[in-house]
């Protein structure tokens, strides 16, 4: 199963990869992710997408398509995988085109997570991540076992995304609105999106995309 995750930052497209990952046996691919790993690293690419994350901005097209190019290659995605952050922009989005046709692969479906942005303020302000396996924690809905910390078998130490504070957050809602919104109506032109209510407890959200997954 090959599956694109789209929905504005903060809808629960980190939390829901996790289940869908566990009962369809695929792998997540979030450039969210593997750019934070880079500045960790301090690699040249980490470097150069520092300042775009840190102020909410996307990072220059051509970096990330270089970098799922790549990531695209790995054998642990002949599974099947969900694409959670990418494409961003239509650009992305004509790129991903050109290189599945390349590799003879075909997408099942992208999920639109929708959520009001009111509660993606909520969501995100409080929002912690583990800094070793980079699971997802929020204070108030889905509090770790013990405060501050992951749960075992990790127990990494939790902490606050640098573009998960007021400001940030309110420019990549922005962003989100300009740059990936349109990606809706591209997908829908293609008959491709699965439109998913991301409202409610996390469980019920889940429940919902798992419906549509086992009819593909
Ligand atoms: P990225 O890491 O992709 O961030 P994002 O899209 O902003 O998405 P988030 O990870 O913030 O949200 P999510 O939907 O995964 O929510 P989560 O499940 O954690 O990107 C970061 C930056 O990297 C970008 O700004 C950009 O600079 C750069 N970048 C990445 N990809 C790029 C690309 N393709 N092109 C250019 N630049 C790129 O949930 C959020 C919180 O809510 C958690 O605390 C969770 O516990 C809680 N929660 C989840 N569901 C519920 C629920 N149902 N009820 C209550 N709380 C819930």
């Amino acid at each position: 199963m090959k599956l694109i995750f789209l929905g504005p930052p903060g809808a629960g497209k980190g939390t829901q990869s996790e289940s869908i990952c566990r009962d369809f046996g695929i792998v997540q691919l979030s450039t969210g992710d593997i750019l934070r790993a880079n500045r960790k690293a301090g690699t040249e690419l980490g470097q150069k997408a520092q300042k775009y994350m840190d102020a909410g901005e996307l990072v220059p097209d051509q970096l990330i398509i270089d970098m799922i190019k790549e990531e695209l290659k790995k054998p642990e995605l002949s599974k099947g995988y969900i694409l959670d952050g990418f494409p961003r922009t239509v650009n992305q989005a004509e790129s991903l085109d050109k290189l599945l046709t390349e590799m003879g692969q075909k997408l099942d479906t992208v999920l639109v997570l929708e959520v009001p942005n009111e509660e993606l303020l909520k969501r995100l302000t409080a929002r912690r991540v583990c800094k070793i396996c980079g699971k997802s924690y929020h204070l108030l809905y889905k509090k770790p076992q013990e405060d501050g910390i992951c749960d075992p078998p990790c127990g990494g130490e939790l902490y606050q995304r640098d573009d998960d504070k007021e400001g940030p957050i309110l420019n990549r809602l922005k962003v989100y609105e300009a740059q990936t919104f349109p990606l809706i109506e591209y997908y829908d032109k293609k008959n491709m999106t699965s439109k998913i209510n991301g409202l409610g407890e996390i469980g019920d959200i889940y429940s919902r995309i798992k419906s549509v997954l086992e009819k593909l």
